[in-house]
């Protein structure tokens, strides 16, 4: 989408699989049906904010706000790039990079999901690993940081694979029950020990300042 005040919508992040983007309504509506085509089993819950616990429409919908809202929220200081997943040009699934005072903290966590006929093709690992590279590569993070269910092995085993290491255990209420999350933390040698795919960045320096930093502060921006 051509946008003058949101270049955002002009950076892609591609992998040999995979293209990420901001989605344009075309592909926004894509992305809000993967979601209402289901995430994971029911009876299953692997997000702390039970965001999927609802009906096909209103998964959809949520999506689909959910993605706006990041954009309407966005600021230099606090933001979520929510973020396409293209495999073979159709969408298959959202991730979700997250900073608060990044320019500061240069510390930025992760999010994801694959609608559920996507899932156990190593696409995961990939999209992370694109974006990994985003943080790492082009905006100069130290950490990057993820949290999963004790009892996702799909995401955990996305977190061993890119290096992270087990940061403490929390317990937290979902759908009124007590869960157990597991912090995992990704440094920068860690990251380079464990980049495997080679991951193409464009269209990044000129939303520099929309990540709070100066647009020749960025450290590179290439794969
Ligand atoms: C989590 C998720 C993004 C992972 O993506 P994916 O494409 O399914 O994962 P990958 O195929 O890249 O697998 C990564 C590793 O985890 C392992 N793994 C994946 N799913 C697994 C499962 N259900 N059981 C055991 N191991 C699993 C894989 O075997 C692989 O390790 P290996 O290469 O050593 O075999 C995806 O499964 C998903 O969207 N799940 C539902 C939503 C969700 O849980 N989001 C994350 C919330 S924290």
């Amino acid at each position: 989408m051509e946008s003058h005040f949101w270049p955002l919508y002009r950076l892609r992040i591609t992998t040999p699989r995979l293209e990420l983007r901001l989605p344009d309504p075309e592909l926004l509506e894509e992305l809000a049906a993967v979601a209402a085509g289901g995430v994971h089993e029911g009876g299953r819950m692997p997000f702390s904010v039970p965001w999927s616990a609802a009906s096909p429409q209103q998964r959809g919908r949520g999506t689909y706000q959910h993605l706006l809202g990041t954009i309407a929220d966005w600021r230099p200081e606090r933001w979520t790039l929510s973020l396409a997943v293209l495999c073979e040009g159709r969408v298959v699934g959202r991730q979700d990079l997250t900073a608060k005072d990044f320019a500061v903290t240069r510390q930025a966590s992760t999010g994801s999901w694959l609608g559920l006929p996507h899932q156990g093709r190593g696409i995961g690992t990939e999209m992370r690993a694109a974006v990994l590279h985003l943080a790492f590569q082009g905006l100069g993070a130290h950490w990057v940081t993820s949290t999963a269910m004790t009892d996702n092995p799909g995401s955990l085993g996305v977190s061993r694979k890119l290096g992270y290491a087990p940061d403490g255990l929390e317990q937290v209420a979902v759908l009124g029950r007590p869960r157990a999350l597991q912090r995992l933390r990704l440094d920068r040698a860690g990251w380079r020990a464990h980049a495997s795919a080679p991951v193409g960045i464009t269209g990044l320096a000129e939303c520099a300042p929309l990540f709070g930093l100066p647009e020749d502060d960025l450290p590179a921006e290439a794969g």
